[in-house]
């Protein structure tokens, strides 16, 4: 069998609207504790990511997309307004981890989305997301503190910046 890194990153990526099937395997994938740990971000009971999941649905100035696999659902990806500036955010169900599937992902998403700057946060510690935006071309421009908690904690978050080209 070929193990080459070349043979690890393929199989097809694309980006489709998300379906309501697809919301049982966003919760799923979002229940992982190591993911949870890994996006410093608690995971929510089935009703409360429901819920989230219906408002994010209805709100027209939300894209929201899944990304599939080989067309197996391996996460979605998501681009909305936080305090008036445009960020992205992705979530990949653990098996579909370490195989460029997000920054695929993420690439693609930039083709159609064209708003910059473009803004991301991530976890200081979460370096493969780090790693997938600046593969993208984010650049880490600031950090924030102390918007979300984890075991009690302030999350330190790097802030990533697409710029305009
Ligand atoms: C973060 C996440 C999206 C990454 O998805 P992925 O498909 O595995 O990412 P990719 O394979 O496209 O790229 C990961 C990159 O990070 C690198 N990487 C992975 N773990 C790393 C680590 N601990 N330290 C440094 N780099 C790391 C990989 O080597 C790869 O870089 P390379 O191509 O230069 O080798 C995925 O792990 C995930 O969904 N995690 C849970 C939710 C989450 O954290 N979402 C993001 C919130 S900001």
């Amino acid at each position: 069998m070929n193990t080459s890194p070349s043979n690890l990153s393929a199989g097809q990526v694309r980006l489709r609207d998300v379906i309501d099937r697809d919301l049982p395997i966003f919760y799923d994938q979002q229940r992982d504790p190591e993911a949870a740990r890994m996006a410093a971000f608690p995971s929510r009971d089935r009703e409360a990511f429901m819920t989230h999941w219906a408002k994010i649905l209805a709100d027209e100035s939300i894209l929201q997309q899944t990304i599939l696999f080989d067309e197996q659902v391996a996460g979605n990806i998501v681009q909305f307004m936080q305090d008036g500036q445009p960020e992205v955010g992705y979530w990949l169900g653990k098996t579909y981890w370490g195989r460029g599937i997000a920054t695929r992902a993420l690439a693609q998403l930039l083709e159609y989305v064209h708003v910059r700057p473009l803004y991301a946060h991530a976890a200081r510690h979460n370096a493969a997301s780090i790693r997938v935006l600046e593969k993208c071309g984010f650049v880490v421009t600031g950090t924030d503190t102390g918007l979300f908690e984890w075991d009690g904690q302030p999350v330190e978050e790097a802030i990533l910046t697409l710029a305009a080209t």
